[in-house]
């Protein structure tokens, strides 16, 4: 997920070199910052999924839709500290329109292993880099259900 002003430059690597059908998905935050200046609210993130033609989207009905309206993921945030941790329900339904059981998930900007997480979740499995040492430990420890603070815990997602 990504901000609005890296949309044309991935939309023209992929659309117009490669010629693959696209959407645009949206995630709009119900409690974002408040801003004491004169702009819109950075209140949306967006991922686009580029697919070959022939390429299926395979969750139900719910999981197709193109929008998501949810507020950040404090609780998540609060466990694992990460600044820009997405909501897993979002991550979850993503992998599972886009890959099939024991398919490989590359995710290259790891951050707390939302990604990991969410492929644990739906017997994915996967691949992820993250270039700070300490989200990677963060990471490998939440795959594990052990929060930022050392804390194990059975239900931690
Ligand atoms: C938007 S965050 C990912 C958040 C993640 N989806 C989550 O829910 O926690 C992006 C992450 O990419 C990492 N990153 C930035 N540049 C990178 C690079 N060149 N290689 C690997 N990781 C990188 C950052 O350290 C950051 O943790």
């Amino acid at each position: 997920m990504f901000k609005k002003s890296n949309i044309s430059n991935i939309r023209f690597f992929f659309k117009l070199n490669k010629n693959l059908n696209f959407d645009i998905i949206t995630w709009h935050k119900t409690n974002p910052a408040p801003l004491a200046n004169m702009t819109y609210l950075n209140d949306t993130e967006y991922c686009i999924n580029f697919r070959e033609t022939g390429c299926t989207i395979k969750g139900d009905l719910d999981q197709k839709k193109k929008y998501y309206i949810t507020s950040l993921n404090k609780s998540d945030k609060d466990l694992f500290y990460h600044p820009t941790i997405k909501p897993i329900h979002i991550i979850k339904n993503l992998i599972i329109n886009g890959s099939k059981e024991n398919d490989i998930v590359l995710d290259c900007f790891m951050g707390s292993g939302t990604t990991a997480v969410a492929c644990q979740e739906t017997n994915r499995q996967f691949i992820g880099f993250e270039i700070s040492e300490k989200w990677c430990k963060v990471a490998n420890d939440r795959l594990n259900k052990v929060d930022a603070n050392g804390q194990q815990c059975m239900f931690l997602r």
